[in-house]
């Protein structure tokens, strides 16, 4: 097991009914410290680019849409093999396949509200947490 960082965002389904809190107490309940986190706005322009690898599917301007409508939290997330950690506790992308206790099942509306974003591997999790946090804002 090695130590590792994973980029997590609390999205805007979840931040319009007040759920930051709940989301964090389950990622802390999971043993994951939360070691930088901040709330913003979206820019269309930084939401193409971050979903940039879902640009052909049907789904893309919905997505986009859906991510710039209100403010999301992100989030730097450590902890041991935290990157396949955090997927374990966001649970599968759409609710109704995601199991007991894990964020999207308790919390996730749809398999495009879901909630929660978290890095799917250890270099997307690089670029991920670089296109958000300066290094000093990152504190373990
Ligand atoms: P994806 O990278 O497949 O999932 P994950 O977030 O679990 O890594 O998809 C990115 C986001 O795109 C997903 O969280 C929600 C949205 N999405 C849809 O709206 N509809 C879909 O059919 C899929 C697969 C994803």
């Amino acid at each position: 097991m090695a130590l590792e960082r994973t980029f997590s965002i609390i999205k805007p389904d979840a931040t319009r009914r007040n759920l930051t809190g709940a989301i964090n107490a389950t990622i802390e309940k999971a043993g994951l410290r939360i070691v930088a986190q901040k709330r913003m706005l979206l820019t269309r322009a930084q939401a193409e680019t971050f979903y940039g690898v879902h640009k052909e599917r049907p789904f893309f301007g919905e997505l986009v849409d859906f991510m710039i409508s209100e403010p999301i939290v992100v989030q730097v997330l450590e902890g041991e093999d935290a990157v396949a950690k955090y997927r374990e506790v966001m649970g599968a992308t759409n609710p109704a396949n995601a199991a007991e206790g894990t964020i999207r099942k308790e919390f996730a509306l749809s398999v495009g509200e879901n909630s929660a974003h978290g890095s799917d591997s250890l270099e997307n999790a690089q670029i991920e947490i670089a296109q958000f946090f300066a290094g000093n804002e990152i504190v373990g």
